[in-house]
């Protein structure tokens, strides 16, 4: 594999950390920055991170002249280097490396003494310095993993014949109701960060049949919460002829699909995270599937009585509820006046919305939105109405009840929760690299 990095002249061969098993016994040129040390009388432990991976040089006083052994003790924390040594298999731990050390030179030492060290810092201290925090070895694991969930959605829908459809940052119109509505300036007008790209892959599914957009989406939400964003990554398939069901049957297979990637190809990172995989395990299909009557039954029965018809779920009750299932649930069929204009109606219970919410186990709750969409344009019509939306900034949206209507169903799935979830953290923060949050605009 070619590396787009410069080679060290004069050197042994450059290698990655997560390679050294193809190196055993050879001398190797290594470069990164240095993650921790310990020492003990004629042994200096140097932990190394390169981004692949951290290892451990051994630095013996018997292999070293005097200067090298004295230099490699007052290495600081986070100082950018090169070692040279060679490697050998780990005496205690099967399967790990370590590298003996000839040589190692500084590339740069840290002008400041680095501010994250092992003690416990503070989560404000930490997001402060996020930009730094994200050497951590958690911190990497983490995006490690996000990574992972990333490419295999792609996979999916790439997999499954559906056309990458990319929806436009600045909008028009608002989709999400217009409370969470960023407005910037566009020119003299206004104009609003997208809240979803639902809209314009509804367009987009009556020339392709199936598609997704996947990119950032942002939401004014004026909620502190532990799932809460204001700039988070959403994936949003869209599929023509596609009813409630398959909508299900859709989320379904790609979550499973998910989970069994990361389950397969990010082990260590999991283990990093302290993740108990065992509930990962269980992600397969079928998912249950209940009804929202279904679900306020639960809540009524469990702990939560006030519980009525037209209540909409918040993280305790999504908690309540997902926590009778062992794998993802799917809810369906809300009352129509707690959802979005668009949702077509259920033919069986015209107070009903054909939508469906996925909530995630173990106390995580929502991850998924998403539902059949209303495809009769007087209906649709009335909806923006009703929802007193302005109706010229959705002309365009009712074309595709003008030309050829069909009926057609997507969804949403949120990237940092399903981090969270997946990762097993308390919160959002942590699962993508520079959070936007109610009160966090830096760094
Ligand atoms: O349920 P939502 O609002 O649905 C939509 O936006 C639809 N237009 C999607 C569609 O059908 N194409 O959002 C979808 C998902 C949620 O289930 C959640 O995972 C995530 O987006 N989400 C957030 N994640 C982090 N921070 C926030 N403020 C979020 N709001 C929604
Ligand atoms: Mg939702």
């Amino acid at each position: 594999m070619f590396r787009y990095r410069a080679q060290p002249t004069g050197l042994p061969a450059e290698v990655t950390i997560a390679t050294l098993a193809d190196h055993v016994g050879k001398e190797v040129t290594l470069q990164g920055w240095l993650y921790n040390k310990r020492s003990s009388g004629k042994l200096h432990f140097l932990e190394v991170r390169d981004g692949t991976g951290t290892v451990q040089c051994v630095v013996f006083k018997g292999d070293v002249t005097p200067e090298l052994f004295d230099k490699a003790d007052k290495l600081s924390q986070e100082t950018s280097l090169r070692v040279v040594g060679t490697v050998k298999e780990h005496g205690k731990r099967a399967g790990t490396y370590e590298v003996q050390v000839k040589d190692v030179a500084v590339i740069a030492a840290p002008s400041r003494e680095y501010p994250i060290s092992n003690k416990e810092h503070g989560t404000d201290f930490l997001m402060d310095n996020r930009h730094l925090w994200l050497r951590s070895r958690r911190q990497h694991a983490i995006l490690r993993i996000r990574h992972a969930i990333v490419k295999a959605i792609r996979d999916f829908f790439d997999q499954n014949d559906f056309t990458l459809i990319d929806a436009p940052i600045f909008t028009p119109n608002a989709v999400e109701g217009t409370s969470t509505l960023f407005q910037t300036d566009y020119h003299g007008d206004p104009a609003f960060l997208t809240q979803s790209g639902q809209l314009y892959v509804e367009a987009a599914a009556a020339s392709f049949g199936q598609v997704y957009c996947f990119g950032p989406t942002f939401r004014a939400e004026k909620s502190k919460t532990r799932r809460h964003l204001a700039e988070f990554w959403m994936v949003e398939p869209e599929v023509a002829f596609m009813t409630l069901d398959e909508d299900m049957r859709l989320a379904e297979d790609m979550l499973s699909f998910i989970v069994e990637r990361v389950l397969t190809t990010r082990g260590e990172e999991l283990k990093i995270c302290e993740r108990d995989t065992s509930f990962l395990e269980k992600v397969k299909g079928p998912f249950p599937r209940i009804t929202y009557a279904e679900a306020i039954k639960i809540l009524q029965e469990n702990g939560h009585p006030e519980a009525k018809v037209g209540d909409d779920f918040g993280a305790d009750e999504e908690t309540v509820i997902s926590n009778k299932f062992d794998r993802p649930v799917i809810v369906h069929r809300y009352p129509k006046a707690i959802k979005a204009f668009y949702f077509a109606t259920d033919p069986n219970a015209p107070e009903l919305a054909l939508n469906m919410d996925v909530l995630a186990p173990e106390g995580y709750g929502e991850i998924v939105g998403g539902g059949q969409r209303e495809d009769d344009l007087a209906t649709l019509e009335a909806a923006i109405a009703h929802h007193k939306l302005p109706p010229a900034a959705f002309e365009w949206y009712l074309d595709v009840r003008r030309y050829g209507s069909f009926p057609h169903a997507g969804f949403g799935l949120g990237i940092e929760r399903t981090v969270a979830w997946i990762c097993g953290l308390p919160h959002v923060r942590e699962t993508i690299p520079f959070p936007r949050m109610l009160n966090r605009l830096a760094p």
